[in-house]
C-alpha cells in the first residue's frame, strides 16, 4: 500500500486569497475537493498558510526566528486552526472523508516518531485522508514556524510515497516567470540541469524553499510534481502521474 502513496501539498496561494488577510478561497476548495473525490487513491494531505498563519507570521516578523510571545503562537495557531476547520468542512461537504491532525501531535524533538508511520498507515487503509498544515511548534527557544513543505520531505521520508504534487497558483517553475513560454518541464538532479544562479528573477522565499524542498524530495527517489492548484484539470492529471507543470524527477543520489 505504501508505495501506492501520494502526498499533495496544497500552497496557500490555492486555498486562500493571499493578498487580502485572513481570506479563504472557498471556491478553489470546494474545486479540488471535487478533483480529490475523483482520485481514487491513498493520499496525505499538507496544506500551508496564505493569507492565515502567513499574514500573522509576517505581521510580528517571526517568519525565521523564533518568538515567545504567547500573543503570536495563539495568533497564529488560531488561524491555522480555523483555516484547516474551513478546509476539512469543505472536504466533507464533498464527500472527501479527512482524519485531520495538527502537526504539535506528530513533531518530537523536530521529527516525525516511527510510531506515526502505523498510525498514518492505518487512517488510509480506513479509507481516510490524513490532512495537517504548517503550524507554530515549539522548539528550544520559543516556538517557530515549521512550513507545510517541510511536512511533506519529513513525510517523504517516514513514507516514502510514489510521488509529491506542490499545488499553488504557478503552473510549474519558470526559467523567467515574466515568460510562459519559459516554463522547465523537467528538472533532474543528477544531471543537474538547472542553473539557479542563472535564474533570471528575484527567487522569493515561496519558490526558493519549494525548489529546494522539491530537489531535496527528489534526491530521497521520490517524483515531484509542481502545478496549479487552481486548475482542476491539470491538478487531477498530475495526481494520476501524468505530466504537467514541472516535475523534479526522483532519483537517489
Ligand atoms: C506556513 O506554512 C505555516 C505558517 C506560517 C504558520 P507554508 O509555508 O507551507 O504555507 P504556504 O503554503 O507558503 O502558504
Amino acid at each position: 500500500m505504501v508505495n501506492k502513496l501520494t502526498i499533495l501539498k496544497l500552497g496557500g496561494s490555492a486555498i486562500t486569497k493571499k493578498s487580502k488577510p485572513l481570506t479563504f478561497n472557498s471556491n478553489s476548495v470546494h474545486k479540488i475537493s471535487k478533483v480529490i473525490k475523483k482520485f481514487n487513491e491513498p493520499l496525505i494531505i499538507v496544506h500551508g498558510a496564505g493569507s492565515f498563519g502567513h499574514y500573522y507570521a509576517k505581521r510580528y516578523r517571526i517568519s525565521d526566528k523564533p518568538t515567545t510571545s504567547t500573543k503570536h503562537v495563539v495568533k497564529i495557531r488560531d488561524s491555522m486552526q480555523l483555516l484547516n476547520q474551513k478546509i476539512v468542512k469543505i472536504f466533507h461537504e464533498n464527500q472527501v472523508n479527512t482524519f485531520s491532525f495538527s502537526p504539535t501531535s506528530m513533531y518530537i524533538n523536530k521529527k516525525i516518531p516511527n510510531d506515526w508511520k502505523k498510525i498514518l498507515q492505518k487512517s488510509i487503509s480506513f479509507d481516510l485522508i490524513p490532512i495537517t498544515f504548517g503550524d507554530v511548534l515549539l522548539g528550544n527557544n520559543g516556538f517557530y514556524i515549521h512550513s507545510g513543505d517541510l511536512i511533506v520531505h519529513d513525510l517523504c521520508k517516514l513514507l516514502n510515497p510514489k510521488r509529491v504534487i506542490f499545488a499553488s497558483n504557478i503552473d510549474g517553475i519558470y526559467q523567467n516567470p515574466d515568460d510562459v513560454s519559459s516554463l522547465i518541464p523537467i528538472i533532474n538532479n543528477n544531471k543537474n540541469n538547472l542553473k539557479f544562479s542563472k535564474l533570471n528573477y528575484d527567487v522569493t522565499g515561496g519558490i526558493k524553499t519549494k525548489i529546494n524542498q522539491s530537489l531535496k524530495i527528489a534526491n530521497l527517489g521520490i517524483d515531484v510534481q509542481i502545478t496549479n492548484g487552481l486548475n482542476s484539470k491539470t491538478l487531477l492529471k498530475a495526481l494520476r502521474g501524468e505530466h504537467v507543470g514541472t516535475i523534479f524527477v526522483g532519483d537517489k543520489m
